[in-house]
């Protein structure tokens, strides 16, 4: 179902101590002052059970909270060292993964054809995808921004079945824009979200379409969610940066 959804991607930042009080910090105060929007923490693989348990000890009005893992390996199981599978991930509480994030992309060569395969191995252990795509600034420039986008939804999510594909969160990220501090306006943000839910639409059926969350991600900051999150086909974000602090974070999700 279309959901509003705040997720943080914390990437490689945060002790354990440090992971545990921000977690905390974040609840306590959504525990009072409660949002109607869903909530997903994406702390690193080693924090996912912490954070995963202190989030289901927590006060029932806080149930919309999520742990998310930020990546997953595309097989089950065997030899690949220092690698986490998705059932791993299931195992220790977490409910999403991250996959195809732009740092994934680039700098562990992640391909389409292999995001894919982590998609169904995340959906085969019951994690729910937060599938990220987003074009470089030359592809922009170059006006391959739709193609590009185009491209890594039909081949990382296409051939999943409807019913699948309704458990899919997309999050575009300009990879421009990713902890850069220049954000999409917006309009060019409006107008990406507006062509990624019409090819859904085209493939899955407006209905289909029109139930997908699709977040936005990209220096999203206090100053610019509440505009960003009005625009009529953004259905939230994935935050970085912001993510880090308890007051920016609970500022974003108190954005709509
Ligand atoms: P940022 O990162 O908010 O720091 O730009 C977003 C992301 O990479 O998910």
């Amino acid at each position: 179902m279309r959901q509003q959804i705040v997720a943080g991607n914390w990437k490689m930042n945060k002790t354990a101590v440090e992971a545990e009080a921000l977690v905390r910090n974040v609840i306590e105060i959504l525990s009072k002052n409660p949002s109607e929007s869903v909530v997903v923490f994406a702390p690193p693989f080693v924090h996912l059970q912490r954070v995963a348990q202190i989030i289901s000890q927590s006060p029932v009005h806080v149930s919309r909270v999520f742990t998310a893992a930020q990546d997953c390996h595309w097989e089950e199981s065997g030899a690949y060292t220092g690698e986490v599978s998705a059932a791993m991930i299931k195992s220790v509480g977490a409910t999403h993964a991250i996959i195809g994030h732009s740092e994934r992309r680039t700098y562990f060569k992640e391909n389409n054809q292999l995001l894919a395969r982590k998609i169904d191995v995340a959906f085969k252990n019951e994690l729910l995808p937060i599938y990220c795509c987003g074009e470089s600034i030359m592809e922009r420039k170059n006006d391959h921004h739709f193609k590009t986008i185009e491209k890594q939804i039909a081949e990382g999510l296409f051939h999943l079945s409807e019913n699948d594909f309704l458990n899919v969160i997309i999050a575009y990220e300009p990879v421009w824009a990713i902890g850069t501090g220049e954000t999409a306006t917006p309009e060019q943000a409006q107008e990406m979200h507006a062509f990624i839910r019409d090819l859904l639409s085209q493939k899955y059926g407006g209905e289909t379409a029109e139930n997908i969350s699709i977040l936005y991600g990209g220096s999203c900051k206090p100053s610019n969610s509440k505009v960003l999150f009005a625009q009529p086909d953004i259905d939230g974000g994935l935050i970085g940066g912001a993510s880090l602090e308890a007051e920016d974070f609970l500022a974003i999700i108190h954005s709509f």
